[in-house]
């Protein structure tokens, strides 16, 4: 399986690694093609995530995506970051092979988990609609 060399570079040297003891909201969600967890935790000013950190349990790909897409989201407003695709965090990548797409859908689902999570404990809502997940398109590890 070839792997860009952004993946590579962001699955030896993760970025944003860890947790917060005081985080605004915290996702944790799981794969269910292949088991493995995510979870994030972002600290939110104004709107806007200022700080984000991630711990994975799982592959590679998973790891890769959940650093790039920390990156991606820090200094975005909440809305934005909900536009955070699986398929641009892949793109920011450089691509993942195919049958890792789906690890990337665990970074789009963590993010939207952690913003529900914040606005559940700020507003006792969370998000209105959660978006739908391709979680089927490849099952193969
Ligand atoms: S997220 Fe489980 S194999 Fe990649």
């Amino acid at each position: 399986m070839q792997y860009s060399a952004k993946v590579m570079d962001h699955f030896a040297n993760p970025r944003n690694v860890g947790e917060f003891s005081d985080a605004d909201g915290v996702g944790e969600v799981g794969n269910p093609a292949c088991g493995d967890i995510m979870k994030m935790s972002i600290i939110v000013k104004d709107n806007v995530i200022v700080d984000v950190k991630f711990k994975t349990f799982g592959c590679g790909a998973a790891i890769a995506t959940s650093s790039i897409s920390t990156e991606m989201i820090k200094g975005k407003t909440l809305e934005e970051a909900l536009k955070l695709t699986n398929k641009a965090v892949a793109e920011a990548l450089d691509g993942l092979p195919p049958a890792k797409m789906h690890c990337s859908v665990l970074a789009e689902e963590a993010i939207e988990a952690a913003i529900d999570d914040y606005l559940k404990k700020k507003t006792g809502k969370g998000l209105e609609k959660k978006k739908e997940h391709a979680h089927d398109e490849h099952h193969e590890h």
